[in-house]
Protein backbone atom coordinates (compact mmCIF):
# COMPACT_ATOMS: atom_id res chain seq x y z
CA UNK A 1 0.00 0.00 0.00
CA UNK A 2 0.94 3.75 -0.95
CA UNK A 3 -0.45 5.38 2.15
CA UNK A 4 -0.28 5.21 6.11
CA UNK A 5 -3.63 4.71 6.35
CA UNK A 6 -4.18 2.24 3.25
CA UNK A 7 -1.54 -0.12 5.03
CA UNK A 8 -3.24 0.09 8.09
CA UNK A 9 -6.74 -0.48 6.58
CA UNK A 10 -5.60 -3.82 5.54
CA UNK A 11 -5.47 -5.08 8.71
CA UNK A 12 -8.50 -3.56 9.85
CA UNK A 13 -6.65 -0.81 11.67
CA UNK A 14 -6.45 3.21 11.08
CA UNK A 15 -3.76 5.30 11.22
CA UNK A 16 -4.11 9.07 12.45
CA UNK A 17 -3.05 12.29 13.26
CA UNK A 18 -3.24 15.30 15.48
CA UNK A 19 -4.50 18.42 13.47
CA UNK A 20 -4.23 22.51 14.36
CA UNK A 21 -7.45 24.38 13.06
CA UNK A 22 -4.71 27.23 12.69
CA UNK A 23 -2.96 24.97 10.00
CA UNK A 24 -5.79 24.11 7.75
CA UNK A 25 -4.77 26.87 5.13
CA UNK A 26 -1.64 25.36 4.88
CA UNK A 27 -1.55 23.16 1.92
CA UNK A 28 1.40 21.53 2.30
CA UNK A 29 0.23 20.34 5.52
CA UNK A 30 -3.41 19.73 4.55
CA UNK A 31 -2.18 17.74 1.44
CA UNK A 32 0.07 15.52 3.54
CA UNK A 33 -2.90 14.96 6.46
CA UNK A 34 -5.51 14.20 3.48
CA UNK A 35 -3.48 11.91 1.66
CA UNK A 36 -2.07 9.50 4.57
CA UNK A 37 -4.23 9.70 7.64
CA UNK A 38 -8.11 8.54 8.23
CA UNK A 39 -8.39 9.16 12.00
CA UNK A 40 -7.86 12.85 13.15
CA UNK A 41 -7.90 14.37 16.72
CA UNK A 42 -8.31 17.73 17.05
CA UNK A 43 -4.56 18.70 18.89
CA UNK A 44 -6.40 21.96 21.40
CA UNK A 45 -9.91 22.55 19.87
CA UNK A 46 -11.94 20.17 21.50
CA UNK A 47 -10.53 20.46 25.00
CA UNK A 48 -12.20 22.28 28.07
CA UNK A 49 -11.17 25.45 27.48
CA UNK A 50 -11.68 25.86 23.60
CA UNK A 51 -15.41 24.66 23.72
CA UNK A 52 -16.65 26.23 26.86
CA UNK A 53 -14.93 29.39 27.14
CA UNK A 54 -17.31 30.69 29.46
CA UNK A 55 -19.06 28.74 31.81
CA UNK A 56 -22.51 27.23 30.59
CA UNK A 57 -21.67 28.99 27.56
CA UNK A 58 -20.32 26.34 24.54
CA UNK A 59 -18.13 27.39 21.40
CA UNK A 60 -17.34 24.66 18.71
CA UNK A 61 -15.98 26.63 16.52
CA UNK A 62 -12.68 25.62 15.78
CA UNK A 63 -13.41 22.45 16.75
CA UNK A 64 -16.06 22.40 13.67
CA UNK A 65 -13.80 23.20 11.77
CA UNK A 66 -11.48 19.85 12.21
CA UNK A 67 -14.49 18.35 12.20
CA UNK A 68 -15.79 19.17 8.88
CA UNK A 69 -12.57 19.03 7.50
CA UNK A 70 -12.15 15.53 8.50
CA UNK A 71 -15.56 14.15 7.51
CA UNK A 72 -15.62 16.16 4.30
CA UNK A 73 -12.74 14.25 3.51
CA UNK A 74 -13.73 10.69 4.48
CA UNK A 75 -12.27 10.30 8.13
CA UNK A 76 -13.42 10.03 11.38
CA UNK A 77 -12.95 12.27 14.38
CA UNK A 78 -11.76 11.15 17.82
CA UNK A 79 -12.74 13.04 20.34
CA UNK A 80 -10.05 14.67 22.89
CA UNK A 81 -10.63 15.65 25.88
CA UNK A 82 -13.39 15.74 28.51
CA UNK A 83 -12.25 15.88 32.11
CA UNK A 84 -8.58 17.06 32.59
CA UNK A 85 -6.58 18.78 34.81
CA UNK A 86 -4.69 20.39 32.05
CA UNK A 87 -6.06 23.40 29.67
CA UNK A 88 -9.24 24.13 31.81
CA UNK A 89 -10.48 27.74 31.14
CA UNK A 90 -10.06 30.15 34.05
CA UNK A 91 -13.77 29.43 35.31
CA UNK A 92 -13.32 25.91 35.99
CA UNK A 93 -9.87 26.36 38.04
CA UNK A 94 -11.03 28.25 40.43
CA UNK A 95 -14.20 26.03 40.90
CA UNK A 96 -14.22 22.98 43.74
CA UNK A 97 -16.08 20.39 45.11
CA UNK A 98 -19.79 19.56 44.23
CA UNK A 99 -19.98 23.04 42.40
CA UNK A 100 -17.00 21.51 40.08
CA UNK A 101 -18.23 18.16 40.01
CA UNK A 102 -21.60 19.36 38.09
CA UNK A 103 -19.64 21.17 35.63
CA UNK A 104 -17.73 18.61 34.91
CA UNK A 105 -20.77 16.66 34.18
CA UNK A 106 -22.59 19.85 32.55
CA UNK A 107 -19.25 19.85 30.02
CA UNK A 108 -19.30 16.19 29.32
CA UNK A 109 -23.16 16.44 28.14
CA UNK A 110 -22.66 20.00 26.22
CA UNK A 111 -20.08 18.58 24.04
CA UNK A 112 -21.44 15.59 23.90
CA UNK A 113 -24.88 16.10 23.18
CA UNK A 114 -23.09 18.38 20.14
CA UNK A 115 -21.11 15.50 18.37
CA UNK A 116 -23.89 12.90 19.46
CA UNK A 117 -23.44 10.20 17.14
CA UNK A 118 -20.60 11.90 14.99
CA UNK A 119 -17.50 10.80 17.06
CA UNK A 120 -16.77 6.93 17.79
CA UNK A 121 -14.50 7.57 20.55
CA UNK A 122 -13.76 9.98 23.08
CA UNK A 123 -10.99 10.46 25.46
CA UNK A 124 -13.53 11.40 28.53
CA UNK A 125 -10.72 11.31 31.18
CA UNK A 126 -6.96 12.14 30.11
CA UNK A 127 -4.33 12.57 32.85
CA UNK A 128 -5.77 11.27 35.90
CA UNK A 129 -2.73 9.52 37.50
CA UNK A 130 0.48 10.38 39.72
CA UNK A 131 3.21 10.29 37.40
CA UNK A 132 5.31 7.97 40.31
CA UNK A 133 3.07 6.22 42.84
CA UNK A 134 0.44 4.91 40.90
CA UNK A 135 -2.30 6.55 42.89
CA UNK A 136 -4.29 9.56 41.42
CA UNK A 137 -2.51 12.30 40.20
CA UNK A 138 -3.67 15.24 43.20
CA UNK A 139 -5.59 17.91 41.21
CA UNK A 140 -9.21 19.78 41.05
CA UNK A 141 -10.89 17.32 40.02
CA UNK A 142 -9.61 14.56 42.35
CA UNK A 143 -10.21 16.87 45.09
CA UNK A 144 -14.22 16.60 43.98
CA UNK A 145 -13.62 13.14 45.46
CA UNK A 146 -12.27 9.53 44.24
CA UNK A 147 -15.60 8.68 42.13
CA UNK A 148 -15.00 11.30 39.53
CA UNK A 149 -13.60 9.71 37.15
CA UNK A 150 -16.64 6.80 36.88
CA UNK A 151 -18.98 9.69 37.20
CA UNK A 152 -17.47 10.85 34.16
CA UNK A 153 -17.53 7.49 32.15
CA UNK A 154 -21.39 7.14 33.40
CA UNK A 155 -22.63 10.77 32.20
CA UNK A 156 -20.51 10.37 28.82
CA UNK A 157 -22.40 7.04 28.51
CA UNK A 158 -25.38 8.36 28.95
CA UNK A 159 -24.86 11.47 26.95
CA UNK A 160 -24.05 9.38 23.67
CA UNK A 161 -24.61 5.95 24.04
CA UNK A 162 -22.79 5.08 20.62
CA UNK A 163 -19.50 6.42 21.60
CA UNK A 164 -16.74 4.22 22.69
CA UNK A 165 -15.16 5.85 26.05
CA UNK A 166 -11.63 5.90 26.72
CA UNK A 167 -8.99 6.09 29.46
CA UNK A 168 -6.42 8.42 27.72
CA UNK A 169 -2.37 8.97 29.57
CA UNK A 170 0.91 9.36 29.16
CA UNK A 171 3.29 7.03 30.62
CA UNK A 172 1.34 3.72 31.20
CA UNK A 173 3.51 2.26 28.32
CA UNK A 174 5.95 0.49 30.31
CA UNK A 175 4.27 -2.48 31.60
CA UNK A 176 6.87 -2.43 35.19
CA UNK A 177 5.96 1.12 35.82
CA UNK A 178 3.91 2.13 38.89
CA UNK A 179 1.53 4.39 36.68
CA UNK A 180 0.65 1.67 34.21
CA UNK A 181 -0.35 -0.94 37.10
CA UNK A 182 -2.38 1.62 39.26
CA UNK A 183 -4.40 2.09 35.56
CA UNK A 184 -4.68 -0.77 34.82
CA UNK A 185 -6.31 -1.66 38.36
CA UNK A 186 -8.93 0.95 37.54
CA UNK A 187 -9.31 -0.32 34.55
CA UNK A 188 -9.94 -3.81 36.25
CA UNK A 189 -12.37 -2.60 38.81
CA UNK A 190 -14.31 -0.54 36.62
CA UNK A 191 -15.00 -4.04 34.43
CA UNK A 192 -15.56 -6.01 37.26
CA UNK A 193 -18.35 -2.80 38.81
CA UNK A 194 -19.94 -2.48 35.51
CA UNK A 195 -18.66 1.47 34.93
CA UNK A 196 -18.98 1.94 31.02
CA UNK A 197 -15.40 1.89 29.82
CA UNK A 198 -14.98 0.87 26.26
CA UNK A 199 -10.96 1.77 25.59
CA UNK A 200 -7.71 3.11 26.70
CA UNK A 201 -5.57 5.48 25.44
CA UNK A 202 -1.83 5.17 25.13
CA UNK A 203 -0.31 8.40 24.05
CA UNK A 204 3.05 7.53 23.89
CA UNK A 205 5.40 10.03 24.25
CA UNK A 206 8.18 8.31 23.77
CA UNK A 207 11.77 10.50 25.00
CA UNK A 208 14.76 9.89 26.93
CA UNK A 209 13.16 9.88 30.63
CA UNK A 210 10.09 7.71 29.69
CA UNK A 211 11.75 5.40 26.25
CA UNK A 212 9.98 2.96 24.52
CA UNK A 213 10.36 -0.44 26.77
CA UNK A 214 10.28 -3.90 24.67
CA UNK A 215 7.43 -4.69 27.44
CA UNK A 216 5.37 -2.12 25.17
CA UNK A 217 3.66 -5.49 23.74
CA UNK A 218 2.92 -7.27 26.96
CA UNK A 219 1.23 -3.82 28.14
CA UNK A 220 -1.19 -3.42 25.47
CA UNK A 221 -1.96 -6.94 25.58
CA UNK A 222 -2.90 -7.04 29.25
CA UNK A 223 -5.07 -3.93 28.66
CA UNK A 224 -6.66 -6.41 25.87
CA UNK A 225 -6.99 -8.76 28.08
CA UNK A 226 -9.16 -6.90 30.50
CA UNK A 227 -12.03 -6.34 27.80
CA UNK A 228 -11.43 -2.91 26.69
CA UNK A 229 -9.92 -1.62 22.71
CA UNK A 230 -6.54 -0.09 23.19
CA UNK A 231 -5.63 2.52 20.86
CA UNK A 232 -1.83 4.65 20.43
CA UNK A 233 -3.53 8.20 20.67
CA UNK A 234 -0.58 10.49 20.65
CA UNK A 235 2.93 8.90 19.53
CA UNK A 236 5.98 10.85 18.89
CA UNK A 237 9.41 9.47 19.80
CA UNK A 238 12.40 12.31 20.61
CA UNK A 239 15.26 11.52 17.89
CA UNK A 240 12.67 9.63 15.49
CA UNK A 241 13.91 6.66 15.59
CA UNK A 242 12.86 4.44 12.34
CA UNK A 243 13.67 0.89 14.16
CA UNK A 244 11.18 2.16 17.67
CA UNK A 245 8.32 3.48 15.16
CA UNK A 246 8.29 0.08 13.56
CA UNK A 247 8.28 -1.75 17.12
CA UNK A 248 5.57 0.21 18.01
CA UNK A 249 3.50 -0.69 14.95
CA UNK A 250 4.70 -4.14 15.28
CA UNK A 251 3.42 -4.22 18.60
CA UNK A 252 0.34 -2.90 18.02
CA UNK A 253 -0.63 -5.25 14.88
CA UNK A 254 0.58 -8.43 17.58
CA UNK A 255 -3.04 -7.17 19.23
CA UNK A 256 -5.86 -7.57 17.84
CA UNK A 257 -7.88 -5.35 20.22
CA UNK A 258 -4.88 -2.70 19.30
CA UNK A 259 -7.16 -1.00 16.99
CA UNK A 260 -5.11 2.07 15.56
CA UNK A 261 -2.70 4.21 16.19
CA UNK A 262 -2.07 8.14 15.58
CA UNK A 263 0.62 10.17 15.37
CA UNK A 264 0.58 13.61 17.46
CA UNK A 265 0.99 15.65 14.43
CA UNK A 266 2.08 15.61 10.62
CA UNK A 267 5.18 17.43 10.21
CA UNK A 268 7.93 17.66 12.44
CA UNK A 269 7.39 21.56 12.44
CA UNK A 270 3.73 20.95 13.58
CA UNK A 271 5.54 18.99 16.73
CA UNK A 272 4.32 19.94 20.23
CA UNK A 273 7.97 19.33 21.43
CA UNK A 274 9.37 21.22 18.57
CA UNK A 275 11.06 20.28 15.43
CA UNK A 276 14.72 20.00 16.38
CA UNK A 277 13.43 16.37 18.16
CA UNK A 278 12.31 15.00 14.67
CA UNK A 279 9.64 13.10 16.35
CA UNK A 280 7.51 12.84 13.75
CA UNK A 281 6.88 11.06 9.96
CA UNK A 282 7.52 14.03 7.86
CA UNK A 283 9.90 16.72 8.28
CA UNK A 284 9.75 19.94 8.15
CA UNK A 285 9.29 20.40 4.65
CA UNK A 286 6.51 17.77 4.17
CA UNK A 287 9.17 15.42 2.90
CA UNK A 288 8.95 11.37 3.99
CA UNK A 289 11.61 10.37 6.93
CA UNK A 290 13.07 7.12 7.34
CA UNK A 291 10.27 6.62 10.37
CA UNK A 292 7.65 7.00 7.65
CA UNK A 293 8.61 4.25 5.31
CA UNK A 294 9.89 2.23 8.39
CA UNK A 295 6.39 2.56 9.27
CA UNK A 296 4.57 1.81 6.18
CA UNK A 297 6.66 -1.23 5.58
CA UNK A 298 5.28 -2.95 9.35
CA UNK A 299 1.77 -1.73 8.61
C1 LIG B 1 -0.64 19.38 23.72
C2 LIG B 1 -0.70 20.13 22.40
O1 LIG B 1 0.00 19.39 21.42
C3 LIG B 1 -0.12 21.50 22.55
O2 LIG B 1 -0.37 22.28 21.37
C4 LIG B 1 -0.72 22.24 23.74
O3 LIG B 1 -0.03 23.46 23.94
C5 LIG B 1 -0.62 21.38 24.99
O4 LIG B 1 -1.23 20.12 24.77
N1 LIG B 1 -1.11 15.04 26.30
C6 LIG B 1 -2.31 15.30 25.73
C7 LIG B 1 -2.40 16.32 24.64
O5 LIG B 1 -3.30 14.64 26.04
O6 LIG B 1 -3.63 17.01 24.65
C8 LIG B 1 -1.28 17.29 24.73
O7 LIG B 1 -1.35 18.16 23.59
C9 LIG B 1 0.05 16.57 24.79
C10 LIG B 1 0.14 15.71 26.01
Amino acid sequence: ESTLAAAAAQSGRYFGTAIASGKLGDGNYTNIANREFNMITAENEMKIDATEPNQGQFNFTNADRIYNWATQNGKQVRGHTLAWHSQQPGWMQSLSGSALRQAMINHINGVMAHYKGKIPYWDVVNEAYDDNNGGRRDSNLQRTGNDWIEVAFRTARAADPSAKLCYNDYNIDNWTWAKTQGVYNMVRDFKSRGVPIDCVGLQSHFNGQSPYNSNYRTTISQFAALGVDVAITELDIQGGSAQTYANVVNDCLAVPRCIGITVWGVRDSDSWLGANTSPLLFDSNGNKKAAYNSVLNAL
